[in-house]
């Protein structure tokens, strides 16, 4: 794979400006759930980047578990709005304080699915916390408790966002330049 150095039109979100709004986030969760006992559920593959750095600012005590969604293809989700659960989780949310971790959400759609799932299993409480909202592309609405960064229509990558699974790893968000990307064979 290409470094990313070629086809990065800009750096939008630092790694320290990522990291300062992070340890707000948890600040403000843990200050919400105090007494109260909370499961994280991370959404594969996105969120695990976020997830790791958010529990971490956390201070009260938290569980975590994961779910994956597929997606048939970008394109074909788009026009049918249908997506797919690939992994459930292993714990039972009866009950339970639960908070969905979203590395982004774009047309709403991942999201609206896995909130609907989740609701018909009885939990006590249900929100969502997502680092960045590309809301000018929403098209279904979701309840939004905890938001990074509302970012504009650009397409990024980094920071647990991937360009053909790869650049997750990045520690900040950036822009690819569509006029690099992919690189010519
Ligand atoms: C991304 C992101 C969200 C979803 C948001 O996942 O992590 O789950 O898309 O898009 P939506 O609001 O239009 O539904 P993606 O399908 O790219 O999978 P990944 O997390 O494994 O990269």
């Amino acid at each position: 794979m290409d470094d990313y150095r070629n086809f990065l039109k800009e750096v939008l979100i630092p790694a320290d400006a990522l990291q300062q709004r992070i340890s707000e986030l948890g600040a403000d969760i843990s200050r919400d759930f105090q007494g109260e006992e909370l499961l994280l559920i991370c959404i594969l593959r996105g969120g695990v980047m976020f997830l790791t750095d958010l529990m971490r600012a956390i201070s009260i005590p938290v569980a975590i578990d994961f779910m994956a969604i597929s997606s048939y293809g970008a394109g074909r989700r788009e026009s049918t709005g249908q997506v797919r659960i690939t992994l459930d989780l292993t714990t039972n949310i009866d009950g339970r304080n639960i908070l969905i971790v979203e590395d982004i959400i774009d047309s709403g759609r991942t999201l609206q699915s896995v909130v609907d799932l989740l609701s018909t299993r009885n939990p006590k409480s249900l929100q969502v916390c997502t680092l960045l909202d590309k809301d000018e592309r929403r098209e279904v609405q979701v309840p939004i408790r905890y938001r990074g960064f509302t970012i504009p229509n650009k397409f990024v990558f980094g920071y647990g966002l991937d360009l053909d699974e790869y650049y997750r790893n990045l520690p900040f968000i950036g822009v690819v330049d569509l006029e690099k990307y992919p690189p010519a064979k």
